[in-house]
């Protein structure tokens, strides 16, 4: 956080060539590495449109679905409603710390696959969530800057208790 490649707005996937194959597995290598549900290329220094993100099955978020690991590229949003719903975030940008985030709990979303081929899904809930996150990224927005109240945002250690288990 403070990076200002992390405050740019990136730019489109012209070409699904192997450059962007090799970026897509430096984005997999670093998520797993630090055990993120997902991570957006400019944080690993590439200001381009793509972001990658999975939840598997998890004792530790009993009350979270799985999302499939997806590659998803030059990704545009729609909410669907006005519904919205405040959920706990980290973010591998921000290590260390959690807010408590507004999000919309609808939307569908549509974009490319690491090869080209168009996706486009509904979805709600933590897989929602974690879309709206990491497209954030691409914006230059990061998830302290849409916290409602920041008496809600602080270090995970002095937020025990108040934190309800969400992955990162
Ligand atoms: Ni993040």
């Amino acid at each position: 956080m403070g990076d200002p490649l992390l405050q740019q707005v990136a730019a489109p996937v012209r070409h699904f060539d192997a450059q962007l194959a090799a970026l897509v597995a430096d984005l997999d290598d670093t998520m797993r590495a630090l055990s993120g549900a997902g991570i957006a290329a400019p944080q690993i220094g590439v200001s381009l449109r793509v972001v990658i993100f999975e939840l598997q099955e998890n004792p530790r978020y009993p009350d979270v679905a799985p999302v499939p690991y997806t590659v998803l590229v030059n990704p545009v949003l729609a909410p669907l409603g006005d519904a919205q719903e405040e959920g706990w975030e980290g973010c591998l940008s921000v290590p260390g710390m959690r807010g408590l985030v507004p999000r919309y709990r609808h939307l569908r979303y549509r974009g490319f696959d690491l090869h080209g081929a168009p996706l486009e899904r509904t979805v709600e809930g933590f897989h929602a969530r974690v879309v709206q996150h990491e497209v954030d990224h691409l914006d230059g927005v990061l998830y302290p800057q849409r916290i409602a109240d920041l008496r809600n945002f602080g270090f995970e250690d002095a937020l025990t208790g108040r934190l309800t288990a969400t992955p990162d």
